[in-house]
């Protein structure tokens, strides 16, 4: 399987080539800057890909790095989204880009590509509530024009999943082929709800008590960036269809519990 990473020099994207290298995936790095990457990973490391450069607001760069390399599959981590609600970022633009790039790849192919698109953890639904994380917590807002864009678009046209994690931290910054951490990464994961959300007696204050269980479970689904690459990696590999379509929440078991 042959796999693009948008954004390849980001936390995540230069985590996902070790993680996609030692699945025996091949990877195809779509970078802004060739040099920056060779200067982020090992010489050996660096040799077993192949480096495109190029700008991921432009249809026909993205769609050039999936045709020409014959990919199987896409993971954007290109663009931040903006934290607070009235700022904004490439970041829609970027996922507008792959989306239509993509599109095109299955008028060309006549068949879906599998595409894994960076959101937050701002668009899990809250358990217990009819809302989103981000009524409680408003910031990397942008995230719901990408995961609006993406509700757009059918599986027969784009296998499309959106991960929603929330503050991801490396573990390491050295980077080895295979990676040394545990084959699944440990990851529990769910689509719509956060996996392992814990609920508390102060719930049933009127008005603010979900409020206030959602300040309690934030932090605890801090998650090593490295998992997240295991996470997808994983996820191409097995091919399976749990997540196609969804918003998919992560937990780390040995970081969550309170
Ligand atoms: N880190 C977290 O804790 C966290 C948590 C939840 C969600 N997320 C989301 O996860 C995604 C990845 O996060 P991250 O921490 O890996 O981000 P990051 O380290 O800031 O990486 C962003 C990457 O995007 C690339 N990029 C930006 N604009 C581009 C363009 N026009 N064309 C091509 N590449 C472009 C950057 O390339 P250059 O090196 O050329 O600048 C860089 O490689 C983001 O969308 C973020 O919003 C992150």
């Amino acid at each position: 399987m042959k796999v693009l990473i948008l954004g390849a020099t980001g936390n995540l994207g230069i985590r996902l080539i070790p993680a996609l290298l030692s699945r025996n995936l091949s990877v195809i790095a779509f970078v802004r800057s060739s040099s920056k990457l060779s200067s982020l990973l090992p010489p050996a490391i660096f040799k077993q890909i192949t480096v495109v450069e190029g700008d991921a607001k432009y249809v026909d760069s993205v769609k050039s790095a999936i045709v020409d390399h014959d990919c199987d599959a896409v993971v954007n981590t290109a663009g931040v989204a903006a934290l607070m609600p009235w700022n904004s970022s490439d970041l829609p633009e970027i996922v507008g880009t792959v989306v239509k790039a993509a599109k095109e790849v299955h008028q060309l192919r006549q068949k879906p590509l599998r595409v894994w698109i960076l959101g937050g953890m701002g668009l899990m639904d809250v358990p217990g509530t009819n809302s989103m994380f981000f009524r409680f917590v408003p910031i990397f807002h942008e995230h719901l024009k990408d995961l609006a864009l993406l509700k757009t678009i059918p599986s027969t046209v784009i296998r499309w999943s959106i991960l929603c994690p929330s503050r991801m931290i490396p573990r390491s910054t050295e980077f080895v082929v295979p990676v040394k951490d545990s084959p699944s990464g440990g990851l529990a994961a769910s689509a719509t709800v956060p996996p392992h959300w814990q609920d508390f007696w102060f719930r049933r204050i009127p008005f603010v008590g979900s409020f206030f269980v959602v300040l309690a479970n934030a932090s605890r689904y801090n998650t090593a960036l490295e998992d997240n690459a295991a996470f997808i990696a994983d996820d191409l590999v097995m091919g399976s269809d749990e997540f196609v379509c969804e918003k998919v929440g992560v937990w780390d078991p040995a970081q969550g519990k309170v």
